[in-house]
Order: C-alpha cells, then sequence, then structure tokens
C-alpha cells in the first residue's frame, strides 16, 4: 500500500513522505479498513511537529521506526481479524483514533483499528463527511454530556466554527440546549449559524462581556471552551452557580488560569478532557452517541479542502494555519 510517514518529529515538509509498505494484516479484535479520505485534525500537526507529551515524558510516545499519521478517516472494512464478526466486510465506516497508542494511522491505503474504532457509515453520507466526524464530535460529545443533562439548559460554545466547536453546537441544539457560540467574522458566523447556534457572538468586539449577558438573562450553564486562559474573564460574569466549564484545547503557555475566588463564588466545575487518556467505554459510549445522531441524518459538515496524498505536507500546514473547515487527504 502507499502511506504517508514520518521518521523522526519535524516541520511538515521536511519530515512527511509517501512510500511504499506491506498491507497490515488485522489482529484479533481489528478490522481492517481501505480507507479512501484521512481526516486532518490539529493532533496529527502536533505529534508530527514535537511527538506525543508521553515521549516528551520519557514515556512510549510514537512507534518508531515510523509513524502513519491520521487519526480520522473513511473508507470501507475489507478484512477482520478473529473474534470480528465477517459481516463486517464490505461495510463503510467512520474511523476515530486510529493512530493512538499505534503506529499506523489513516493517512495510507489500509488501515487496522480496533473494531469498535470503525462505525458504520451510512450509504449517503460521502467518505469525505464520515473522514470529518471523529476526534472533534467525539470530543464535543464528551464536552457537553460527560457532567450534566444539558436539556433545557443555556450552552456557550467558544469558537463556533472550529471543528470541535462546530459539532459542539450540533449536538448542544440535538440534545435540546439553547446555544451561544462566539466566532472572530462573519463568515465564521455563519458556520456557527449554520450549526445551529441560537445566538452568535464576536468574541473580538468590544461590548462582547454585556452582549452575553444580555444574550443569557438567565446565565449560562454549560461552556465548552477552546481557550479557558483567554475566554474566561470574558465570559465568568454571566455564568450560572455552579456552571460547568469543559475545556479541551492547551493555549500557548501551556498553562490555565482563572480567577480562583471568582471561580469558587461561582462553585465552577472545570472539566479538563483529552480523548487519548479516557477509558475506552467512555470513547465508544462518545462515538455510539454520535453515530446514532448521523444514522438519524441530524449531523452537518463544515466545508472542506481536499488535498492528495502526495500533498501530506501541505494538508499539515493547512491545518497548522488555521484552515477554516477541514482539511482532508484523498487516499488512491
Ligand atoms: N483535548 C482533546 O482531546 C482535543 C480534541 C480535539 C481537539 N483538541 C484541540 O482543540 C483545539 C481546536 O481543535 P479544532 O480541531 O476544533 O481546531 P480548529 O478547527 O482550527 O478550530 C479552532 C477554533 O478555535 C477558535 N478560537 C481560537 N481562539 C479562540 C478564542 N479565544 N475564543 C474563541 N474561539 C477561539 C478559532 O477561530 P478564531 O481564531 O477565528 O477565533 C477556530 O475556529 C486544538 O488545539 C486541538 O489540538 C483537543
Amino acid at each position: 500500500m502507499l502511506a504517508a510517514i514520518f521518521e523522526r518529529t519535524g516541520s511538515a515538509e521536511e519530515v512527511l513522505r509517501v512510500v511504499s509498505l506491506p498491507d497490515p494484516a488485522p489482529d484479533p479484535g481489528e478490522v481492517r479498513v481501505r480507507v479512501r479520505v484521512s481526516g486532518v485534525n490539529p493532533t496529527d500537526w502536533k505529534a508530527r511537529a514535537s511527538g506525543s507529551r508521553l515521549e516528551a515524558d520519557g514515556g512510549p510516545g510514537l512507534i518508531w521506526p515510523y509513524q502513519i499519521p491520521g487519526q480520522d478517516g473513511a473508507g470501507t472494512i475489507d478484512a477482520v481479524g478473529p473474534g470480528v464478526d465477517a459481516d463486517r466486510v464490505g461495510e463503510r465506516v467512520w474511523v476515530h483514533l486510529a493512530a493512538a497508542g499505534r503506529p499506523h494511522g489513516t493517512a495510507a491505503g489500509y488501515v487496522c483499528v480496533p473494531a469498535d474504532r470503525a462505525l458504520p457509515l451510512p450509504d449517503g453520507v460521502p467518505f469525505e463527511q464520515g473522514a470529518g466526524i471523529g476526534i472533534p464530535f467525539v470530543t464535543a460529545h464528551h464536552c457537553l454530556h460527560a457532567d450534566r443533562d444539558i436539556q433545557g439548559a443555556t450552552v456557550l460554545v467558544t469558537g463556533g466554527a472550529g471543528a470541535v466547536g462546530n459539532a459542539a453546537v450540533q449536538l448542544a441544539k440535538l440534545a435540546g440546549a439553547r446555544v451561544i457560540a462566539t466566532v472572530s467574522s462573519p463568515r465564521k458566523a455563519e458556520l456557527a449559524s449554520a450549526a445551529g447556534a441560537d445566538v452568535v457572538l464576536d468574541y473580538g468586539e468590544p461590548d462582547f462581556s454585556s452582549d452575553l449577558r444580555d444574550a443569557a438573562p438567565d446565565g449560562i450553564q454549560h461552556v465548552v471552551d477552546v481557550a479557558l486562559t483567554t475566554n474566561f474573564p470574558t465570559y465568568v460574569g454571566a455564568l450560572q452557580q455552579q456552571a460547568v466549564i469543559a475545556s479541551y484545547a492547551v493555549e500557548a503557555s501551556g498553562v490555565a488560569t482563572v480567577a480562583h475566588m471568582t471561580a469558587m463564588e461561582c462553585n465552577l466545575l472545570v472539566r479538563f478532557v483529552l480523548l487519548y487518556t479516557l477509558p475506552d467505554s467512555v470513547l465508544r459510549h462518545a462515538a455510539e452517541s454520535v453515530n446514532a445522531a448521523l444514522w438519524a441524518g441530524q449531523l452537518t459538515a463544515l466545508p472542506m479542502q481536499t488535498f492528495a496524498l502526495d500533498q501530506i505536507a501541505q494538508a499539515h500546514e493547512a491545518v497548522e494555519a488555521g484552515t477554516v473547515g477541514r482539511v482532508l487527504v484523498e487516499i488512491p
């Protein structure tokens, strides 16, 4: 098969190349997917650029001598390992977290994953949309549902045009919440509105904090936040007592700070989220819930930008540069 690999960390242009490798065979409990489209997420370029946190701490990190990038993707199951229902051969699937602690990601002709990391993709949903579901929707689902029932709650989603943020807007609406999304431009406002946000606010506007309080007169009960340290001061005045903040992204400093007494006065709960260290049962629940919404025809996709496999470096650079929408790699 053809696969993109990197044998050391570094810039996309320096370290990513496409090579021919033997086709992998599924181990017990695994399915092999003929990948059609690989989705690129920020985690893919971060792992390529600097390895995993575990590795930095002396842990196993990337599994050398080479790593195939790509956590998310979509394709068709063409083989199953022992213990997996043979009827799954031929099933169209979306794949998530393929390269989590494993050397083979989705930027390749074939990828083997545990059977529950490949969920059925409805016939009418193109592989391109399927490849964009994984990490963003699973993250968004966990951020929204790990702590409480959000039906009827007012939910604030910061960065409502980002991959995770846009998924959070959609899933919060499906759960019966009223959603306020923040963005930084009119184009992003359109994307957040299209996902179902009831109110969209530009967080760069000088009156943002007071506009937010006006938009949530009874207070915000739940926040899905992409930039906790930056954003906390701007929305804390609009939070209801005992609000929950789900924080899923690390800012440049690597340290999250909030005004401690203010947070205590609100009796806030801050949930930090990292998919890679969540138990399989939690990931499975989130993925199956997302899949139910997908099969009900309730999920929409952000605009997509598609690259060929031999343009994998440009695809990584596009995500690194903050491209609006999803970046995909077509697998020949
Ligand atoms: N913890 C986990 O398991 C997990 C899972 C998925 C993703 N992540 C991380 O989450 C981050 C976002 O991922 P993504 O795939 O959603 O990326 P993305 O598609 O690039 O979206 C990021 C969004 O955040 C917005 N943003 C940045 N600063 C903001 C601020 N202060 N307030 C409001 N919005 C802000 C950006 O828009 P503007 O710049 O225009 O505001 C952009 O729309 C990445 O760092 C990724 O590594 C973590």
